[in-house]
């Protein structure tokens, strides 16, 4: 990514005073998707990866970027050793040009730094660099996936309010569902979003996650408006069964679509894309 340059950006980037991202909209630009979830360990990284794999398929410029900041894992999952991180870009030690990476699916990634509490809070400082860092990427892409963590803290609910779509993903476990209902009311409430898209993953019946979607929906209707009191929608992207290749793929630290790709989950996340795609689209 050495060789291509930063376009002058005609929106200047800033924050609300409540710290959410705002910004004008100059075309052409990434859709920004950020792939999110309440509780933990549910699957956020392995779809980023392999969504950003399957997109690529499709022709499309991805971009991951790893917005776990404090305890980021994507260069794991991709079997990546990076030397410049985002914490190097946040703190001027590099330029954000050198720490954009190739993946192992054709996209490219920029990765973060584990085990930094630095990024437990975010400050206004470390805020505008993260969001001058997409803004100076959005023009580049055609997608830029935001795999962040888990819940509602700071760096969290930030990366997300830099999304023009938020993807929550969780799994059929009641800890799950609960802790998705608890992030989405707050992204409805917080951010005002009229609707979330909601990925089952790890799913282990066919129609597990329509059935949970119009669950949540439901409690939703009954308990959450946005602040101009409207409903909240939730959109079902797709199911992703429990399949015991994701494991082997995270183990072999291989991208599930190279490593098996006819297997169920792969198959999965190759009609999600499909959707995304479309969703591009329209
Ligand atoms: N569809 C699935 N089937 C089986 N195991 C899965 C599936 N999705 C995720 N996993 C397992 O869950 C682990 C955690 O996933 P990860 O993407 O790191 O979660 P998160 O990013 O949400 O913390 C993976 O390493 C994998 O072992
Ligand atoms: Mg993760």
């Amino acid at each position: 990514m050495t060789d291509a340059v930063l376009p002058s950006h005609p929106a200047i980037p800033t924050t609300t005073p409540m710290g959410e991202a705002v910004r004008t909209r100059p075309q052409p630009r990434a859709k920004i998707i950020a792939i999110t979830s309440g509780k933990g360990g549910v699957g956020k990284t392995f779809v980023s990866a392999n969504l950003a794999a399957a997109l690529t398929r499709h022709g499309l410029k991805v971009l991951v970027l790893d917005a776990d900041l404090g305890l980021a894992n994507l260069d794991v999952v991709l079997n990546l050793f990076p030397k410049i991180t985002l914490h190097d870009v946040f703190t001027g030690k590099a330029a954000l040009e050198d720490a954009v990476l190739a993946g192992p699916g054709g996209f490219s990634v920029l990765l973060a730094g584990s085990g930094m509490v630095e990024y437990s809070h975010l400050t206004p400082e470390i805020r505008a660099k993260f969001l001058q860092v997409v803004e100076a990427m959005a023009p580049r892409f055609d997608v830029i996936l935001l795999d962040t963590g888990a819940g509602i803290s700071d760096v969290v609910l930030f990366s997300v309010s830099m999304a023009d779509e938020v993807m929550i993903v969780a799994t059929p476990e009641p800890t799950s569902l609960t802790d998705a209902y608890a992030a989405i009311k707050v992204l409805a409430t917080q951010q005002k979003r009229q609707h979330m898209r909601l990925i089952i993953n790890q799913a282990v019946r066919p129609g597990d996650g329509r059935a949970i979607t119009g669950q949540l929906q439901q409690v939703l209707n009954r308990f959450v408006t946005t602040e101009d009191g409207q409903p909240v929608r939730l959109l079902h992207m797709g199911d992703i069964p429990a399949d015991p290749a994701v494991r082997d793929s995270v183990m072999r630290r291989q991208l599930l679509l190279q490593a098996t790709p006819g297997c169920a989950a792969a198959l999965s996340v190759a009609q999600l894309a499909n959707k995304i795609k479309s969703m591009l689209t329209t």
